[in-house]
């Protein structure tokens, strides 16, 4: 069996995708499987043909990783990958398609505006952002309308910090999510779709000192990880089935993981979703799945099968 997987890029999330990759790769050959780690740059397609992959695992996160495009080379060039289809990958990596897509589905997500920065040059920062704060109020969570690692995102409590978060957040991408931050535990759900209908893994429960940023994600001894989440029996069937249905709803394949936050009245609040979740030593999809007593080992092997049906 040979397995091609993706990594690196050129997305914000580059050195993220390569220790995915890195970490992915290893515990796959040690599976006994043959695998090479490409990077996406001018010569992958020449080397996908070469290698000729019986299956391709794209890990690179965030842009042409999440957003499909990656995944309609894959399926010009005839390659079965792992992971979400195209479509699915569009409408997944944009949070604010996202989000008005789950809440006509009845699922709840903050209130929000997706501004683009064109917007801000002609209609001016002041007046736009009074509009927000008037209808949707603080503390808000101004973040990149695509892209994950929480780059580019800051939870603003008073008005005057407003266009300083912008800039941080245009720094990312020309458009900004500006949505109510939702106090409560902050908990994220992986699923494993093998086929048989999407499962929820345990959930994960992040606990930091500071916000829950770039740096407490990727160094070790940053986060405390609850795993399975100190949740009640109620809280945890909603976490679970707010994540199984947002893979549903959005028409994910084989994995995926959402970020939510529970309140206090035990409402689950979809934040977002990632069909490229991180894999690295201190990402969360390999923490739930040791929570649940599988072997890493065995469910990577059971997601390149799938994607080779
Ligand atoms: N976007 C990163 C890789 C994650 O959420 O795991």
């Amino acid at each position: 069996l040979t397995v091609a997987i993706l990594a690196g890029g050129l997305s914000h999330e580059r050195d993220v995708s390569l220790r995915s990759g890195r970490r992915v790769a290893g515990v796959l050959r040690d599976q006994g499987v043959t695998v090479r780690v490409l990077d996406v740059d001018a010569s992958l397609v020449a080397q996908l043909q070469e290698m000729a992959p019986d299956v391709v695992w794209p890990l690179v996160h965030g842009s042409s990783g999440e957003d499909g495009s990656l995944q309609d080379l894959l399926t010009l060039l005839d390659l079965p990958y792992v992971g979400s289809e195209p479509a699915a990958c569009r409408l997944a990596s944009h949070k604010p398609v996202a989000k008005a897509l789950l809440r006509q589905a009845g699922l709840p997500t903050p209130d929000h505006a997706a501004l683009p920065q064109s917007l801000f040059r002609e209609v001016g920062a002041r007046t736009l952002l009074g509009a927000v704060e008037r209808k949707i109020g603080l503390p808000l969570a101004v973040k990149p309308a695509s892209g994950g690692s929480a780059l580019g995102v800051t939870v603003v409590e008073r008005s005057e910090d407003l266009p300083e978060a912008m800039v941080a957040c245009f720094a990312y991408g020309d458009e900004a999510l500006l949505e109510h931050a939702v106090r409560g535990t902050e908990v994220a759900v992986s699923v494993v779709d093998l086929g048989d209908g999407p499962r929820a893994l345990p959930a994960v429960e992040i606990v930091t000192e500071g916000p829950y940023d770039y740096d407490a994600r990727y160094n070790p001894g940053r986060s405390e990880y609850f795993v399975p989440a100190r949740l009640d029996e109620a809280g945890t069937r909603t976490v679970g089935e707010l994540a199984v249905a947002v893979h549903r709803t959005l028409g994910l394949r084989h994995l995926s993981r959402t970020d939510m936050i529970l309140d206090e009245d035990g409402v689950a609040w979809f934040l977002d979703v990632n069909v490229s979740p991180g894999m690295t030593e201190t990402s969360l999809f390999p923490q739930a799945v040791q929570a649940d007593h599988a072997s890493l080992g065995d469910l990577y092997m059971d997601l390149v099968r799938a994607a080779q049906q």
